[in-house]
């Protein structure tokens, strides 16, 4: 559908096809901009761009579900005559360009299965499907953790936005039925076993976004870095690069040294990092109970210490962990809004999203949507035969 699509608008001839995941983390939530550990896996949800690069220095786009075009010449981008959706695309052209790659024109059209606004990272998608389409059209050889770094400075740079780099990074190295254990200051990462025979992930969506002024994503990166640097000083027998050299232990022996709030957010991260290493091996074990229990106690964490929850994902966070089915639910994402992620038994999940469903309509007045995702394989490029 999306090939005729793309035929209808710019002619027919041969074209390629880039897909990329959205994703949804299990655990390690704002721990990635923290140099720490986290625990994604791909969606099958996906931003989809059909492709064909020509041999002028312009780029026309179509997006499939807005019905809308936007064109830019490669050597002028003009963000502020763009919509937004291009920016991304924009963004990534930018970095490449800034890396010194010479690239060529394409025609391109977008289409997205991911929800929108939901957290579940359809702008990380956009810019990985972006990048795979100019690295395969003019032969680039980046390789995909390289890639993902320039995503994320596509969004931090052009974009404007201060993300981490997990989202992208999920989006290009996932595997199917799997999680990715990233270490975000090495960019080291591993595989984590997801059987959907014997575990199902749910994402339950609270339909609430909550705007709020002064980006606190920005503020608890400023508070986190400030936090670092003052134990830095007082851990003078070790020199942590980031938090997840910090033990516990450590942390807790020069607590005393930081203010409220700036101790409660070091005391997150440097917990959360242990979580994410528990979850890894109790996913390896298929300990589900361990590993919802960890689940748990990160929503706490995020929910007291970091202060990123809000009322309707605490209580969808309660609708899920009261359903028997449930090995434990959290926030996933940014937060103050967006999603919830259950580990569910397999035997329980149809019962799980019914009773998820109207036990957070009775209690909040909104129909959630509950979504059931498999864990998918990250981005891809191929030529489309038809
Ligand atoms: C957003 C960012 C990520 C990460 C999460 C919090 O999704 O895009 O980089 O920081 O928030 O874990």
């Amino acid at each position: 559908m999306t090939q005729e699509a793309f035929h209808a608008r710019f002619g027919p001839g041969p074209i390629w096809l880039s897909r990329a995941p959205g994703r949804v983390n299990l655990i390690g939530e704002h721990t990635d901009y923290n140099g720490g550990y986290v625990l994604p896996m791909a969606i099958d949800r996906e931003i989809r761009m059909e492709f064909r690069p020509n041999e002028g220095g312009r780029v026309e786009l179509y997006s499939i579900d807005l019905d809308e075009s936007h064109g830019f010449d490669l050597n002028n981008l003009d963000k502020k005559a763009a919509p937004e959706w291009a920016h991304y695309i924009m963004g990534v052209v930018h970095v490449l360009q800034a890396e010194g790659h010479t690239l060529t024109g394409m025609e391109a059209t977008i289409h997205g299965t991911i929800p929108m606004g939901a957290g579940l990272s359809s702008s990380a998608a956009l810019e990985v499907a972006t990048a795979m389409s100019f690295n395969h059209a003019c032969d680039l050889k980046i390789n995909r953790v390289k890639m993902a770094e320039l995503c994320q400075r596509a969004e931090n740079e052009f974009v404007g936005v201060n993300c981490g780099i997990m989202d992208q990074f999920a989006s290009l190295l996932c595997r199917k039925d799997h999680a990715l254990l990233i270490d975000c200051t090495t960019l080291d990462f591993e595989l984590a076993p997801l059987d959907s025979g014997k575990v199902r992930i749910m994402v339950c969506n609270t339909m609430v976004k909550h705007a709020l002024i002064d980006s606190p994503y920005n503020q608890r990166r400023q508070t986190c870095a400030k936090a670092f640097h003052i134990l830095c000083q007082h851990l003078t027998d070790m020199t942590p690069k980031s938090y997840r050299d910090i033990p516990i232990a450590a942390l807790k022996s020069q607590i005393h040294n930081l203010d409220d709030p700036m101790d409660r957010r070091a005391r997150h991260v440097v917990t959360e990092n242990e979580r994410v290493r528990h979850m890894v091996r109790a996913l390896e074990r298929n300990d589900f109970i361990t590993a919802g229990a960890l689940m748990d106690a990160s929503h706490e964490s995020l929910r007291t210490d970091y202060e990123v929850s809000c009322e309707e994902l605490d209580i969808m966070v309660e609708c899920a962990r009261e359903h028997h089915g449930a090995f434990g639910a959290r926030m996933t994402g940014g937060g103050f809004g967006g999603c919830v992620v259950a580990l569910v038994n397999p035997e329980a999940a149809e019962g799980f999203c019914d009773h998820v469903a109207s036990a957070y309509q009775a209690r909040t007045g909104i129909e959630p949507t509950i979504f059931e995702f498999h864990p998918a394989e990250g981005a891809t490029v191929e030529k489309v035969t038809s």
